[in-house]
This record gives C-alpha cells, sequence and structure tokens, in this order.
C-alpha cells in the first residue's frame, strides 16, 4: 500500500490502551454502555472550571483585531510572561517569557524538545511502566529509548539508571505524577539522580532532565511536587492542560525550560524554530490566551482522591495487590495471574475493561483509570467481588 515499513511495525505494536478501548466500544454496543465499566482512557470525565468556560466565551465574542491570526511561533507574549511568573513564584529562580514556549499539548512539546536534542542513534532513558507514546515520540526524531525498570514500588532505581547511561545518552523522561502507577518521585530521589547526572556532567556529557509534568496539579493527600528545576540545572519541563483544567480536545501545553541552564537562547531557538517546522506552527491562539490567566486553577482535585479511595478500597476488598496512588488519575494493581493479557480478558467477562501492563512495558500488572464517573466505579464493587480472586 506505500505505507512507511516503520509506521506500519508502530502501528501494530501501537496501542493496547486504544485497542481495549474499541473492544469495549463493541461490548457497550451488545450490552449496553451502562452495563460496562470502562477503566481503558485516561480522558477526564470532569468539565473544565466554570470561570474559564466564562472567559472562553468572553474571547470567542472580543472583537478585538488579530485574535486568529499567526503569530511569534513561541507563542503570545503577554502568556509567557504569565506562565514565567507562575513559574518564578514557585522556584525563586528568574523565569521569563524566553524561558516558555506554548505548544500543541504535552504531547506536541515533547516531540518539539525531541527534536530539538536529538541527533539519529541519540538515545533517551524512559522508565517502565511508561506512557507508551514516549517510545513513538523518540522514534519521530531518530532517537533511541532505553527502557530502565523502576523498582517494585515504581519509584526510581538509580542503580539501574546508571547502568543504563552510555555516551549517546541525551536526555532521561521522568513523568510524575506518573502513568500508568500514580507514582510521585520524591525530592530525595530526584536529588540521587541529578547527582548522577551531574557525575556525567562532570566528564563532559550533558544529559537534559525531561519532565513530563502532564498531571503536576493532581496530587493526593496534599502532597507537593518537588521542584525539578532547583534540583538538575538542565531541566526541561513538559506541562499540559489537558489534565488540570480538563482540555484535552483543545491541545494546549507548554515547555519551560530552566533559567539555570547555561547558553539557554540556542536551545529556546531550536525549540521555536521545531514547533514551526513540525507543522504546530504555533498553538491555538484562544487556549494560550485562557489558559494564560488560569496558572493558578484546576479542576477539583478532591472528586479524583474520591475516586482513587473508592476504587482502592475495592481492590484490595477483591484481594488485588496494589499499590495506592499519591497522584494521577492510574491506577496499577499486580495481576493475580502472570499472564495479564489474560487477566484483562478475564475482566471482561465481567464487564470491567482495563489495559494489560505489557501495554506500558511491564507485563504482570494491568491499568485501571478511574476519570470516569464514580458511580460506575462503584458499581464495579460487585463484579471485582464477583470474580473471586481472594482464592487465587
Ligand atoms: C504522561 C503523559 N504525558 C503526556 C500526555 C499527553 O498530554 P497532552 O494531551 O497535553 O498532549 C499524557 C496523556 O495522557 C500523559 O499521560
Amino acid at each position: 500500500m506505500g505505507i512507511s515499513k516503520a509506521i506500519s511495525k508502530s502501528m501494530k505494536d501501537s496501542s493496547w490502551i486504544r485497542a481495549m478501548f474499541e473492544e469495549g466500544e463493541k461490548m457497550k454496543k451488545i450490552y449496553g454502555p451502562e452495563n460496562i465499566l470502562d477503566f481503558t482512557l485516561g480522558n477526564p470525565d470532569v468539565e473544565p472550571p466554570e470561570q474559564l468556560k466564562e472567559e472562553l466565551i468572553r474571547l470567542v465574542t472580543s472583537d478585538a483585531a488579530g485574535m486568529h491570526r499567526y503569530m511569534t511561533n513561541s507563542g503570545y507574549e503577554d502568556v509567557r510572561a504569565a506562565i514565567a511568573e507562575f513559574h518564578a513564584s514557585r522556584t525563586g529562580l528568574k523565569f521569563t517569557k524566553d524561558h516558555i514556549v506554548m505548544t500543541v499539548g504535552s504531547a506536541g512539546g515533547m516531540n518539539v524538545v525531541l527534536k530539538s536534542l536529538l541527533d539519529p542513534g541519540s538515545e533517551v532513558i524512559v522508565l517502565s511502566p511508561f506512557f507508551v507514546e514516549f517510545k513513538f515520540y523518540i522514534e519521530n526524531h531518530g532517537g533511541v529509548m532505553k527502557l530502565v525498570e523502576t523498582k517494585d514500588d515504581f519509584h526510581l532505581d538509580i542503580g539501574k539508571i546508571e547502568k543504563a547511561i552510555t555516551r549517546k545518552t541525551k536526555a532521561i523522561i521522568v513523568n510524575s505524577p506518573n502513568n500508568p502507577t500514580g507514582a510521585v518521585y520524591s525530592e530525595e530521589e530526584l536529588k540521587e539522580l541529578a547527582a548522577l547526572l551531574n557525575g556525567r556532567r562532570e566528564k563532559g556529557q550533558r544529559i537534559y532532565l525531561l519532565s513530563d509534568e502532564a498531571y503536576r496539579k493532581i496530587l493526593y493527600d496534599g502532597i507537593t511536587l518537588p521542584d525539578v528545576f532547583n534540583i538538575y540545572e538542565d531541566t526541561l519541563t513538559i506541562t499540559s492542560h489537558s489534565k488540570d483544567l480538563a482540555l484535552p480536545g483543545e491541545r494546549i501545553g507548554y515547555i519551560a525550560a530552566s533559567p539555570r541552564i547555561t547558553n539557554v537562547k540556542p536551545l529556546m531557538d531550536a525549540m521555536i524554530f521545531s514547533n514551526r517546522i513540525l507543522g504546530f506552527i504555533n498553538a491555538p491562539a484562544l487556549m494560550q490566551r485562557l489558559v494564560g490567566k488560569f496558572q493558578q486553577n484546576s479542576v477539583d482535585i478532591q472528586q479524583y482522591q474520591k475516586k482513587r479511595d473508592t476504587l482502592y478500597s475495592i481492590l484490595v476488598e477483591a484481594g488485588l495487590k496494589v499499590i495506592k496512588p499519591m497522584g494521577a488519575f492510574y491506577i496499577f494493581p499486580k495481576s493475580p495471574i502472570p499472564d495479564d493479557i489474560a487477566f484483562v480478558r478475564e475482566l471482561q467477562k465481567h464487564k470491567i475493561l482495563g489495559v494489560p501492563g505489557v501495554g506500558f512495558g511491564t507485563p504482570g500488572y494491568f491499568r485501571l483509570a478511574y476519570c470516569i464517573p464514580l458511580d460506575v466505579i462503584e458499581r464495579s464493587r460487585k463484579h471485582f467481588l464477583e470474580m473471586g480472586l481472594k482464592k487465587q
């Protein structure tokens, strides 16, 4: 058919999440959507904050000239300045608009960063279990993903990361709060990682820390996210408003580069250029204007915490081994049988849809996304209990 071999291959092993979602859609047609408990997709069920909708109406109906025109490829200056201010006040570092690039979601942001950094064969360390798109994003730009397992509690295994570093290592991606485990890395472990990377720096190798903070505001039990900018110099964060403001369809996010990076200007210029030539040109204009005003806001995180607590207690009651997530809206229990695909099929027989751990590089587990209505989670109790997992 003339389709690229690489794309054909990637499509084949691409996404368990999509595969399971699609199977679920078929089941919904057969049994009725209300009878299927769908935990497959990380698509928030909550609506954006009310004031945000009001502001959007105001923007859409504005008669100001040039609202919908091309702009500088990095995004509107005042929006970048507002985001820089948000970071400066959090970190005490001298962020300015020139450290920020507005992007088409964090997916767009990660592609812009990787396009700007990678040479053919450059290695990027990714920690498993991982958000599967990272592999494709790295390969989009000629890079090679080096997968490193996390520890049994899904936290950083510094020894394993050290072993994976080679002269070709250009970057390490950390994603905290994590999809799919809900782990939030502590300041101590990030400092250990920084010490390791600084060791390489002293030997003349610069390894960038790419911190995917798509879930940065979705944190539970009052914990805060460590400030990576003050922990490691060569840090870029890639942030999304898909989850904290519930705008995933609107495709808005940004890259923030640390003011501590030596000679950051050429890197910023490279990212602005990449944003342009990847075809994004700039992030959506209306959405930029909107999120610039809502840096301090988020959807009601308590709702997610309630969902986490409910699902966690159901899984424990059902006899599953599971670590309580500290953030994001995913949970990653151990499969009671070694074959996680077979177990996900078993769940399907009980009308529960999840995603096998193999889809995140970690077989033997499965993922449930709990950004769904609370009553669906509550109804799943009966289904999990009737599986009789405690006996296994
Ligand atoms: C870890 C992680 N990074 C990035 C993204 C993509 O976010 P965006 O919608 O901003 O592209 C997701 C979406 O699920 C995610 O889970």
